[in-house]
């Protein structure tokens, strides 16, 4: 048999692979903070795991030659329902960092939340990608000036929703931090606090950048309440996600606060060890805001396309990703964050014609059931 391509055992073909070459590629204090979970990471291996307890029922003998995936999410047509999620710290991986996920993002007509630690201004990461359909996440500060400054600029730079992370309170408890991990200084800069009206900010850059990241620590360690959602749905007009929810009370709360949509997320297992995997507790979050016109959204170990096929059966509009784009990024540019997107899109898509499903709307609640219903039956 004569093949016209070399085999290449080292080609980047899944999200694993480009796990594995992000820990050769970056130095390895760098690439363990990207890991790091809190406590024994309980939480971040079951993500990944739990989606392995779900298992496919698929529908044969189907019409799949034709497959359509695109969507809206919040009403912005999106490509396919694979987004990003915010991840502090990008640079590390990619001198542009910010910017260069918002040009993969545009690229491939997705969304991109940028993390409130973002070492790019709001308005420079816009103007990188000027089509791309970007949100914003933060947190409710202690200080209200300094989370309005970040909603105004946000909204001045066209980005189109807001993002609450409500599930960091206090910072998780991560081991990397207490083993010291510093990355340069000159990364430090969390421009985006840069409010040049706010006193205690500007003393903050006048003592330098570390004292900056020291305040905006300051800062998460807050006490706001539903209260802080309310006051936000005052201050901006902008559709309000908030991210961290687990159960189906606290999305019941969310409703009543007034958010347009929900991320069921786990921090990606940095905030609080012990929580259920996100697929696990989606279905929870699904059933209790039926009806409410609020959707719903999962993050936390989706790796591959069954893993978005099952979130989205079990009722997900949409997924995002968090370390996967880092990897990209870590990798190649913005190339690799592509490639990790179209990676995922693509096995989804295959998932799809084998599930017998030929778009969104036919991916059923019953084309997935939990592992444990077959092994009852035994
Ligand atoms: C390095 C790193 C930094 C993160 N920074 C933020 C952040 O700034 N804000 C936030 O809401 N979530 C942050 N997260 C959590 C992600 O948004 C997301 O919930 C999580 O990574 C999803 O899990 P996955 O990494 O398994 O895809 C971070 C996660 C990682 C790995």
């Amino acid at each position: 048999m004569t093949t016209t391509k070399e085999f290449d055992d080292t080609a980047l073909v899944c999200i694993q692979d480009y796990e594995n070459r992000a820990k050769e590629v970056l130095p390895p204090p760098v690439f363990n903070w990207y890991m790091d979970y809190a406590d024994e990471g309980q939480t971040m291996k079951d993500c990944k795991n739990a989606f392995k307890r779900y298992r496919l029922r698929p529908r044969v003998l189907r019409d799949v030659s034709n497959r359509q995936f695109s969507t809206t999410v919040l009403g912005h047509p999106v490509s396919f329902p694979i987004c990003i999620s915010p991840t502090a710290g990008q640079r590390f991986a990619d001198i542009e960092g910010d910017k260069t996920t918002a040009r993969a993002a545009e690229t491939l007509n997705t969304i991109m939340i940028v993390s409130s630690s973002a070492f790019f201004t709001f308005e420079d990461i816009s103007l990188a990608a000027p089509n791309a359909m970007l949100w914003f996440q933060i947190h409710l500060f202690k200080d209200q000036k300094v989370t309005r400054f970040y909603v105004k600029q946000a909204e001045r730079a066209g980005f189109k929703a807001v993002v609450v992370t409500i599930d960091s309170p206090v910072l998780g408890n991560k081991r990397s931090m207490k083993r010291g991990f510093v990355a340069p200084r000159e990364e430090y800069r969390l421009v985006n606090l840069y409010d040049p009206n706010n006193p205690e900010v500007r003393s903050a850059i006048a003592n330098g950048d570390i004292a900056l990241w020291d305040y905006w620590w300051e800062q998460m360690v807050n006490s706001e309440t539903w209260e802080g959602i309310h006051w936000l749905r005052n201050i901006t007009k902008l559709p309000i996600v908030v991210k961290g929810v687990l159960t189906g009370d606290s999305a019941r709360e969310a409703v009543q606060a007034g958010v347009d949509a929900i991320l069921v997320s786990a921090h990606g297992g940095r905030q609080l060890d012990g929580v259920p995997a996100t697929i696990d507790a989606l279905p929870e979050v699904v059933k209790a805001v039926k009806d409410s016109g609020v959707e719903v959204y999962m993050d936390g170990g989706v790796r591959q396309g069954t893993d978005v096929f099952k979130a989205l059966a079990l009722g997900a509009r949409a997924v995002f990703l968090g370390r996967p784009i880092i990897w990209g990024l870590a990798n190649d540019g913005e190339n690799g964050v592509k490639k990790v997107l179209e990676i995922v899109r693509d096995e989804f898509s295959v998932t799809m014609a084998l599930a017998g499903c030929s778009k969104l709307d036919d991916i059923k609640a019953s084309m997935v059931i939990h592992e444990s219903q077959y092994l009852s039956k035994l």
